[in-house]
């Protein structure tokens, strides 16, 4: 079952995705790969994408991640023994360097919510909420890795 809070992040990633991907691009100088004179696929060209296609990316290696803490918790509740304690820090770790200090710090909060909360409307309310969610869960990190 789908939360209002869910519609809401769903809605933002969607506008936060199209307000921030010209952003990102000039603040990661990153190319635009796809051209209309080039026949080949991004991915033939050695690995680039769109910045929307890499933040998308980016929130499937995070979600890996929860993935990996909500199949703990299970096993937590039931047989601590059943979580190998290194496998927790290891994505703790991976979360921290990848998803806290890298795509939350340097890409959305620098550039990506600066261009959603300049561009108004509806969306421009998310911003803070989800900084909110990105400080919470860098405590959450800090309790894991400890
Ligand atoms: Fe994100």
């Amino acid at each position: 079952m789908k939360s209002g809070n869910d519609d809401n992040r769903r809605k933002f990633l969607r506008v936060s995705a199209i307000a921030g991907a010209g952003v990102v691009l000039a603040a990661c100088e990153k190319k635009a790969i796809i051209s209309a004179e080039n026949d080949s696929k991004p991915e033939e060209k050695g690995g680039e994408v769109t910045a929307t296609e890499d933040l998308m990316r980016e929130h499937g290696v995070l979600r890996r991640a929860l993935l990996v803490y909500s199949a703990a918790v299970t096993k937590l509740r039931s047989n601590p023994s059943l979580v190998p304690p290194d496998a927790l820090q290891k994505t703790a770790k991976l979360f921290r360097a990848f998803g806290e200090e890298y795509h939350e710090k340097k890409l959305e909060e620098a550039y990506i919510f600066p261009a959603v909360r300049k561009a108004g409307g509806e969306a421009a309310t998310y911003p803070d909420i989800l900084v909110a969610q990105h400080n919470r869960g860098r405590e959450i990190t800090d309790y894991i890795v400890a």
